[in-house]
């Protein structure tokens, strides 16, 4: 694993030092699908910057990458990558914008790297180990209470159609409960923040395996609990995600579902 986590990490810093160059300063921007769904000149930039150092030591393993699409290769190994989540923050000059890579074998995720070079946190796991910030060994928080917990979630650029509710009713729900809601635009930091305590839980539908890769095995191994909204084990691929301290989770587990905890 020890060769797996150098080319991580290294590649989470350098795709880093490209977005923090360019932080404040001119690039071009282009719109995806959606008018405000964006990708910035900086994206394509730092993915091709991580999978080129990828490629170089593990050119036979599986590449799936928010950008260039899928690379697949008869591989255990598959590297999830989003190598700027939160880039309407980072086209607007918000620093709260990541690096974001998890490495999947077997379908399991053995390693995860989440770096914002604007506020230099890296947050990283290895499945079994836990979970750092800047090395220092990080876990969720111990609030118990819902009613004082401090949460935050994200909503998606195109509105699903399929989704059980409508995510704004359960927002609503939840602020209605009185308890402050956040939203940082950034679902990888989002996740992290769980798993420093920050938050006590985070929701969102419809994110993508590369959001979240990451983000999952840090709250996992930083002691929280992370599944769909019925309660069941999640999956990177999963569209729903409920993450938070573990404490709180059935108490969010019914406030997403219709029932008051008030
Ligand atoms: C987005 C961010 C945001 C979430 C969106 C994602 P991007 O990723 O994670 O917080 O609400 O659904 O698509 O587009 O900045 O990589
Ligand atoms: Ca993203
Ligand atoms: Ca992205």
């Amino acid at each position: 694993m020890d060769g797996l986590k150098e080319v991580l990490l290294h590649a989470t810093q350098e795709a880093g030092k490209i977005i923090l160059h360019y932080f404040n300063g001119v690039f071009k921007i282009d719109h995806k699908v959606g008018i405000n769904n964006l990708v910035t000149e900086v994206d394509n930039h730092a993915e091709d910057k991580i999978i080129q150092i990828i490629r170089q030591r593990y050119p036979e393993h599986t590449i799936i990458s928010e950008e260039v699409g899928e690379m697949i290769q008869v591989s255990d190994y598959q590297w999830l990558i989003d190598p700027i989540d939160g880039t309407v923050n980072f086209a607007h000059g918000i620093p709260i914008c990541c690096v974001s890579i998890g490495l999947l074998y077997k379908n399991q995720l053995v390693l995860g790297a989440v770096f914002n070079p604007m506020m230099d946190e890296l947050f990283f796991a290895e499945k079994g180990k836990g979970a750092t910030l800047n090395g220092i060994p990080i876990s969720v928080s111990t609030k118990a209470e819902f009613k004082t917990a401090c949460l935050v979630t994200g909503f998606p650029y195109k509105w699903p159609d399929d989704s059980k509710e409508h995510p704004i009713k359960v927002f609503e729900r939840i602020v209605l409960e009185g308890l402050p809601v956040r939203r940082l635009g950034s679902a990888a930091i989002d996740l992290c923040w769980v798993a420093c305590g920050r938050f006590d839980g985070f929701w969102e539908y419809n994110l993508s395996a590369w959001d979240v890769a990451a983000g999952y095995l840090i709250v996992q191994e930083a002691g929280g609990r992370i599944t769909d909204f019925d309660g069941q084990p999640y999956n990177v691929f999963e569209k729903q995600t409920l993450a938070t301290n573990g404490l709180i989770h059935e108490q969010m587990l019914s406030v997403i579902n219709g029932k008051s905890n008030a």
